[in-house]
């Protein structure tokens, strides 16, 4: 028993639990995903898995997106990735409604599952049934040699090491990484991408390790602002653009380690129903980076504080004008918006980390939750 304790010490590599330990261990996932495959100076971009259907994804007329959890949040971030850079129809679904809707589907989709396990059973019937009609599925997976890589006509593997803590942490930005890429490749052959705007995107997309470490840095800060709400019951997650599945994400995260009751809304959304809940009790976190819809974001933080809610905002390095009116901020490094996701929910894993331990839950294992969900 002592040395099996030693042994989990030794796995934890000196943080005490696993979620911390994978957390911070971001930087060097998202490079091992990134590497061997993209490399900006050289304007090159090589995903092995997708060769033998490059032609088939090319000429696809629709990318169905199908997962569960966070691998479906990865999964809305790449709709938007999809759409912007490619021109491309995207849906994305999640993989338990999918498999008994009896979906119109075809030859012409490209259907790319999403799963860190690789044996999530809603996925993988989903993979089934999008097989049985003619459809080419592609896998981004991060357990090698589990069942959906082997459902699968192809896949690109995610590379982010074993993740052991129930809350997915690392797994979701590599998914992103990778759907990242496969985003700018299709946009690049399909003409949607011009060279120069797709090497800029290459070189914004290898800039992003470095930018998660910085990220890292805001720990203690975000510590301060744990203690402040960790007795809170209930928050809301708000954002626009590619930053609202990280809202998702981020009330996902909170709810499912913490056991407090979180939810994440489209920020515009707030007006047709959570408004109503907005009290001086209520802490509503934004994600409010400088990109194309900010000063849309920085009204509906003014609506909050306007009916005495607690701001805390995720924001970019040197922003004056939510700081001005939130209670709190975490900096966040610029990036491109596109590429924001990757960073912008870093701060709120360590949030949600932080108010865990100290409500003296069960970070790695949740009540209720197994790591890989292999029932229906
Ligand atoms: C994430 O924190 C959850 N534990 C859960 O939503 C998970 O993402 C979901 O069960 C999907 O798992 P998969 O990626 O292994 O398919």
């Amino acid at each position: 028993n002592k040395l099996e304790m030693e042994l989990e010490a030794i796995e934890k590599g000196g943080y005490e639990h696993f979620m911390m330990k994978e957390i911070y261990e971001q930087p060097k996932s998202i490079a091992d995903c990134l590497r061997g495959r993209l490399d900006a100076k050289a304007g090159r971009l090589v995903l092995g898995g997708l060769r033998d259907y490059m032609n088939k994804f090319q000429n696809a007329e629709r990318i169905i997106i199908t997962a569960c959890g966070t691998s479906w949040h990865a999964g809305l971030v790449a709709e938007y990735l999809f759409e912007e850079f490619a021109r491309v129809p995207v849906e994305v679904e999640y993989a338990s409604e999918f498999r008994y809707r009896n979906p119109v589907i075809g030859e012409k989709d490209f259907v790319i599952a999403i799963s860190q396990s690789g044996e999530t059973a809603d996925t993988l019937a989903a993979i089934e049934l999008a097989k049985s009609k003619g459809a080419t599925i592609f896998g981004v997976c991060n357990v090698v040699g589990s069942s959906i890589p082997r459902a699968t006509h192809a896949g690109c593997y995610t590379h982010a090491g074993p993740e052991i803590g129930v809350a997915s942490t690392k797994a979701f930005t590599a998914q992103i990484s990778i759907l990242a890429m496969m985003a700018l490749k299709l946009g690049y052959q399909r003409g949607t991408l011009t060279e120069s705007k797709y090497i800029q995107l290459l070189y914004e997309l290898e800039a992003i390790p470095g930018k998660v470490e910085q990220a890292l840095k805001s720990n203690e800060a975000i510590k301060y602002i744990a203690e402040e709400y960790k007795d809170v019951r209930n928050a809301l997650y708000l954002g626009r653009g590619y930053n609202f599945p990280v809202a998702l994400e981020g009330a996902l995260k909170l709810k499912e380690i913490s056991y407090i009751h979180a939810e994440g809304y489209p920020a515009a959304e707030m007006k047709h129903g959570p408004i109503a809940l907005i009290d001086e009790e209520m802490p509503v976190f934004f994600i409010a980076t400088k990109d194309s819809s900010y000063e849309k974001v920085v009204s509906n933080i003014q609506e909050v504080k306007a009916r005495k809610g607690k701001v805390i905002a995720v924001v970019t390095e040197g922003d004056t004008q939510v700081k001005a009116i939130a209670d709190h901020v975490i900096e966040i490094p610029e990036t491109h918006e596109a590429f924001a996701p990757l960073v912008a929910v870093v701060p709120l894993q360590l949030l949600s980390y932080h108010i865990a331990v100290m409500r003296g839950c069960n970070v790695d294992q949740p009540r209720n939750l197994a790591k890989s969900v292999t029932v229906e």
